[in-house]
């Protein structure tokens, strides 16, 4: 899509990616957190940028050969527009280069769109880790092979 922008995150990014947060879950990580995040150096980042204006974000922790895909969102007025695919494919590949040779991730049983995001772009259903969520709600774990 034109004028987006993938780059890493920059320090200056994590109160908008925590406005964000906030607007697309109910259990956001918050401005800490994700500045704690943004300083591991097992963290892997990506940001979408238009215009001057983070619209999606998402990161990897990485351990070794295995990574997990913690987060991932974009601006509910910016979906169905490839940017999350794009997060994804800047992740992967950043991951892949890093060594990482597996990618995990969690997702409530019932998202849909996160779920048929992930199937599409080769996610496959390993599990279900029942009342994986603070809510009770169960998580199914994905993964992928890069
Ligand atoms: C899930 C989410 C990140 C998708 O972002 P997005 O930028 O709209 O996704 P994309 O445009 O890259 O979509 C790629 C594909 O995913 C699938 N998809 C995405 N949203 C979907 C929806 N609402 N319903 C069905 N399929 C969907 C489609 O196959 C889509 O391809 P298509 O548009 O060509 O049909 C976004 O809906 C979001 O931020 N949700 C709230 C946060 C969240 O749930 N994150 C995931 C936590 S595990």
């Amino acid at each position: 899509m034109s004028g987006i922008v993938y780059r890493k995150w920059a320090y200056e990014d994590i109160l908008a990616i925590a406005e964000l947060e906030k607007k697309c879950f109910s259990d956001p990580w918050s401005f800490s957190m994700l500045a704690d995040t943004f300083f591991n150096e097992n963290v892997l980042t990506a940001a979408a940028e238009e215009g001057g204006k983070i619209v999606g974000y998402g990161f990897v922790v990485s351990a070794g050969e295995d990574a997990d895909l913690a987060n991932i969102a974009v601006d509910e007025n910016f979906r169905r527009r490839g940017i999350a695919a794009g997060i994804l494919d800047n992740l992967e590949g950043a991951a892949a280069s890093a060594g990482v040779k597996r990618i995990f991730l969690e997702v409530r049983v019932s998202n849909a769109a996160a779920m048929s995001l992930y199937l599409k772009r080769g996610y496959i259903g390993r599990y279900v880790r029942p009342r994986y969520y603070g809510d009770g709600e169960d998580a199914l774990i994905m993964q992928k092979d890069l």
